[in-house]
């Protein structure tokens, strides 16, 4: 009465979680029993292990297979599960030699004609298994994925007869290769396409130098989506690190397409519709949502009043924290979510408030409805807002082209760079560090404008960031009393005012 017992991963957010798959076949009435906290998809994959030896001329012995998921106490879901309790059951069944899998964890899907399928967290997957000094097995999709784990053993397989037949060495798999580094940022769109609207160019520059939260406002058509979406191409790449991280994530979420891992930082622009859930993560399988896939990188929300009230107030924590946690009802899972909001709107439902020849009946009351909708403390978490109007379509063929993302993100980079010398993203620096680079016409200046501008103490720290920010495009140490007063500017709540 031998147990078979093989190693594989639960996920708690983008960590993993061991789990051991042990079959006992034993005699007794013959059943197929499975325990240890199951999902429903785990349940099923009782019909997909028993169609799957089926489709390759074999049948469950008349026996009592009892399959424990261990810990018992840990919940367990996702149908990765159904690969490593087939390979557990033929081993049990000496169809594979159990000691050919003690080396290894495994992760896969199976189809009822044997197939192995993709799943979500691969590439966790495979770097749990290089801790614990396993290899993985893995769909034959995903090797190039698991390959990233680098010194791990990889027997990436299309279906259970390819795997039989590497485990009794008749015929070897081989080692898979993971794909090359995305690094390019080619059809990305270039920022001199768009015309004049210089300020908000020098916004957006800024709150890319600086990673800070920007809200673009103005009438339709004025260039707004155009430009923020233009900001991917004006970040820095990722260093390895992030891109693991953000690798990670996206594996979790079953969205690594190919296992290929990009050096680019993410640009996540989900629609207004979007649920909660699907904004901020969670749901019934608690999935990372947009703010973690946006992490190290963009989230763009366009139409931003446009978005669920609960959708926006659930952005809150993450903004301040850098991650959300998902509570559920056995567990609380957290995913990193240190994101860069870009923001867009129209100042009310028409469009065209503060245009005198075309703003509607119902101005500026419209506006004060419309903006309402942003709370203020969501508001108080955006750094920079800045107000579009339109170039007149007369005029926009005859401005000149203006910079292009490559000459602007050289800029960019060098801000960053001096800002990762100093050891932090001046989007989190603290007033510590901050107080002292001001001068003090700078000090005073920030003072002044805090009672002026009713500043709060978040506003007031962000206002201080942006301005050194300023400083670091200009390649100055000292933070002075212009780069303060440009950064006022930018915080001035009247500027969404100004344009009712
Ligand atoms: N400054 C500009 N330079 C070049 N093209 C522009 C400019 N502004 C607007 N356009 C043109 O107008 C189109 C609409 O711009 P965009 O979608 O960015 O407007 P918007 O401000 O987001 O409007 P809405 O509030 O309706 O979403 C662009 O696709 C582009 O063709
Ligand atoms: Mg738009």
């Amino acid at each position: 009465m031998s147990i078979v017992r093989l190693a594989s991963f639960a996920f708690s957010g983008i960590e993993t979680v061991p789990v051991e798959v042990q079959v006992q076949i034993t005699g007794g009435l013959p059943a197929f029993i499975l325990v240890g906290l199951p999902d429903k998809a785990i349940t099923e994959s009782r019909e997909r292990v028993r169609a799957a030896l089926n489709g390759m001329g074999l049948s469950l012995p008349p026996k009592r297979i009892l399959v424990n998921l261990a810990p018992a106490s840990l919940q367990k879901e996702g149908s990765h599960f159904d690969l490593p309790i087939a390979l557990a059951l033929l081993a049990a069944m000496d169809i594979v030699p159990s000691e050919e899998l003690e080396g290894f964890a495994a992760l896969g899907e199976l189809a009822l004609d044997g197939a192995i399928g993709p799943v979500a967290g691969i590439l966790p997957a495979a770097l749990g298994a290089a801790e614990r000094e396993l290899g993985l097995i893995c769909p034959l999709a995903q090797g190039g994925e698991a390959a990233w784990a680098g010194s791990v053993e990889i027997l990436a397989a299309r279906d259970l007869p390819q795997i039989i037949a590497h485990l009794n060495g008749k015929q070897l798999l081989s080692a898979p290769q993971p794909p090359a580094l995305e690094t390019s940022t080619a059809g990305q769109a270039c920022l001199s396409q768009v015309r004049g609207q210089e300020a908000a160019k020098r916004a957006l520059e800024i709150a890319a130098a600086g990673n800070h939260n920007l809200l673009l406002s103005g009438p339709p058509g004025a260039g707004k989506s155009m430009l923020a979406s233009r900001i991917a191409g004006l970040l820095p790449d990722l260093t390895p690190a992030q891109a693991l991280e953000v690798s990670l994530i996206r594996s979790v979420a079953g969205l690594l397409e190919g296992g290929r891992i990009s050096s680019r930082p993410p640009f996540r622009s989900p629609h207004h519709s979007a649920s909660q859930a699907a904004l901020v993560g969670g749901g019934p399988k608690a999935r990372p949502g947009e703010i973690s896939l946006a992490h190290h990188g963009v989230l763009f929300l366009d139409e931003l009043p446009e978005f669920g009230r609960p959708a926006l107030e659930a952005l809150r924590q993450p903004l301040e924290t850098g991650f959300c946690t998902i509570s559920r009802a056995a567990a609380h899972v957290s995913y990193p979510a240190r994101f860069q909001l870009i923001a867009a709107m129209n100042p009310c439902r028409c469009g065209h408030l503060g245009e005198a020849s075309r703003e509607c009946g119902s101005a500026p009351r419209c506006g004060e409805t419309y903006q309402q909708k942003l709370s203020g403390p969501l508001l108080d978490r955006i750094d920079m807002v800045i107000g579009m109007a339109p170039i007149s379509p007369g005029e926009i063929a005859r401005v000149p082209l203006g910079e292009s993302s490559t000459t602007v993100a050289a800029r960019v980079t060098q801000a960053r760079t001096r800002q990762r010398e100093r050891g932090v993203s001046n989007a989190e620096e603290a007033l510590d560090t901050l107080v002292p680079a001001l001068s003090q016409e700078a000090l005073a200046l920030a003072d002044r404008a805090t009672t002026q501008l009713a500043l709060s103490n978040r506003g007031y720290v962000r206002c201080l960031r942006v301005a050194r920010t300023i400083a670091d495009l200009e390649e100055s140490d000292v933070v002075k009393r212009r780069h303060m007063a440009e950064a006022l500017t930018y915080r001035h709540r009247s500027r969404l005012a100004a344009l009712v």
